[in-house]
């Protein structure tokens, strides 16, 4: 996705409102092109939200400048503007406040310019895939980046519904499920926006398909190529009976052992995601995959979850999809470019029905005024707690084993003079009760953390006193391959010292 933009034209704004979003325009006589675009520079609810006037962006020599005619929404949206889990900041993020200040990746639209070296597309081409920044009038998009022609007959609004979801369905069904025609496949959550791809897909590869979602949206998976469907609020499919060679799970909302049971032998779970956005806002999503991983070590089934990436090949399968028929986006709302906090409020409330589409056409019919839509979002935590939390975790997880290891080490110099130091061992140990139990955190529930800290303290315990099946198994279960190396190298050699005279601490 795209690189950082920062937009700071908001100081002497002409603010009005223009339902339900402040819209700033910034008087700059003489200035460059403008353009309008969603803009947020706090993390918070659809409430931080601005439709501004910024600079309207210039393509380099090797891209393109496309005017967006729609776009569309996706969990991942609300997840940059809330910036949660919160743990994500971390990763370059920003801790307090959004690096990127724009919103929005799923776009389809026409090439306005192109750079002087770019030669595939020209002016007037009708294109779609994903940059950040998409809630806006235009982006611009690197020629080789996620960007292919949009198939004639595909409207400009299926088009935008498609990259993030229909990737993502695709590439869980062929890549991560390995899907075969004639395997019997269940996707829980068939009547979101990766739900409904997942579902025509899975048909058009030839499988049997299983839909799982609530009374209302019965009839909709059904009409879109469901051979079943499992109405959640009547039967639980985990305790159906039936077996599936593949489960595509969108929600997530049913634990490990009991998917188990809804697989074949040799099955396979693939998760895609789940959560809503007053669920688990430190780590989130990120705790569910790390147990399918855990799972899957122990058990003939394969457990695992995926991320996708948009490419150009996978755009442009799903493309000749739609376009032969095969694939229809199925398209929940439509709102305008200054409603999208709206878009967003409703897709946070978890029940879309397919897409909800950004429409940049000024003729285009919209929903119906969106004041029904309710705030999902809760008070949240304070930046200012929230940034000396993630500060917290790096402290704990990196710094307190390095001086606790530190100090043990003083202390065994000091009693046992003229032996060698022991510095790596204390610090494997310490930091291996850490480990255990920021895994018991993320395995969620007191019971995890206080049986991880109890093995990882036990291990960790006799690790320092030196015993060989502590250090064997500590380093085993560190699941860190750094780790095995250095005390592969480090144990040999410390185990014949350790033959010539066994040290007490
Ligand atoms: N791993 C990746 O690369 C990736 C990519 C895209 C999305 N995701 C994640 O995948 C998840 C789904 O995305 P999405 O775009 O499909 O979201 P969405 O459009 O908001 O869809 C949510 C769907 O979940 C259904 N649902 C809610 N509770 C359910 C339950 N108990 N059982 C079955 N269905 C239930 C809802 O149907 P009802 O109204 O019938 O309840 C709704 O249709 C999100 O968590 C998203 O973050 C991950």
């Amino acid at each position: 996705m795209g690189g950082y933009r920062f937009s700071l034209a908001s100081s002497c704004a002409l603010a009005f409102s223009f339902a339900g979003v402040a819209l700033a325009q910034t008087s700059s006589p003489g200035a460059s092109p403008r353009m309008k675009a969603i803009v947020y520079r706090e993390y918070g609810s659809p409430d931080v939200l601005r439709l501004e006037e910024i600079g309207k962006p210039v393509p380099d020599d090797n891209q393109l400048l496309i005017k967006v005619r729609a776009a569309s929404v996706n969990p991942l949206d609300w997840h940059y503007m809330e910036g949660a889990p919160y743990i994500v900041r971390l990763l370059g993020f920003g801790l307090i406040e959004p690096k990127d200040t724009r919103l929005g990746v799923d776009y389809a639209g026409t090439v306005e310019a192109v750079g002087k070296n770019v030669t595939t597309f020209k002016p007037g081409d009708e294109v779609f895939g994903g940059r950040t920044g998409a809630f806006a009038e235009y982006v611009t998009v690197s020629a080789d980046g996620s960007v292919v022609p949009k198939p004639a007959g595909v409207t400009f609004e299926q088009a935008a519904s498609m990259p993030i979801a229909a990737v993502t369905a695709l590439q869980a069904l062929r890549d991560s499920g390995k899907l075969r025609p004639g395997q019997k496949v269940l996707i829980n959550g068939a009547s979101g926006g990766v739900g409904t791809f997942a579902v025509q897909i899975a048909k058009s590869l030839g499988a049997n398909v299983t839909g799982v979602c609530s009374t209302r949206n019965v009839d909709l998976v059904r009409s879109i190529g469901a051979d079943q469907v499992i109405d959640y609020t009547k039967e639980d499919y985990t305790e159906s009976g039936q077996r599936y060679d593949l489960i595509i799970d969108n929600v997530g909302n049913h634990s490990f052992l009991a998917c188990r049971r809804a697989l074949t032998p040799e099955g396979t779970y693939v998760l895609i995601g789940g959560g809503g956005v007053n669920d688990a806002r430190w780590v989130g999503g990120l705790a569910r995959p790390l147990r399918a991983l855990v799972l899957s070590r122990f058990i003939g089934q394969k457990m695992g979850s995926m991320l996708a990436r948009l490419t150009k090949e996978d755009l442009t399968i799903l493309g000749d999809l739609v376009q032969a028929g095969k694939v229809k986006p199925v398209i929940d709302r439509r709102y305008r470019l200054s409603e999208v906090p709206d878009a967003i409020r409703y897709l946070e409330q978890g029940h879309a029905r397919g897409k909800v589409v950004i429409t940049l056409d000024p003729n285009a019919e919209v929903s119906p005024a969106s004041s029904s839509v309710a705030k999902v979002s809760e008070a949240r935590s304070g930046p200012v707690v929230i940034a000396l939390g993630l500060v917290g975790i790096i402290v704990g997880v990196s710094i307190v084993p390095i001086v606790v290891a530190l100090a043990l080490n003083r202390r065994f110099r000091r009693r046992n003079p003229g032996k060698k130091p022991y510095r790596w061992g204390y610090y494997f140990s310490v930091q291996s009760f850490v480990a255990g139990i920021v895994l018991g955190i993320l395995l969620e529930g007191v019971v995890a953390v206080i049986v991880c800290g109890v093995i990882y303290g036990v291990l960790a315990w006799f690790f320092a006193r030196r015993h060989h099946w502590a250090w064997l198994t500590l380093t085993i279960a560190s699941f860190n391959p750094l780790a095995w190396i250095i005390n592969l190298v480090y144990l040999r050699k410390r185990w014949r010292e350790d033959a010539v005279a066994t040290p007490t601490i």
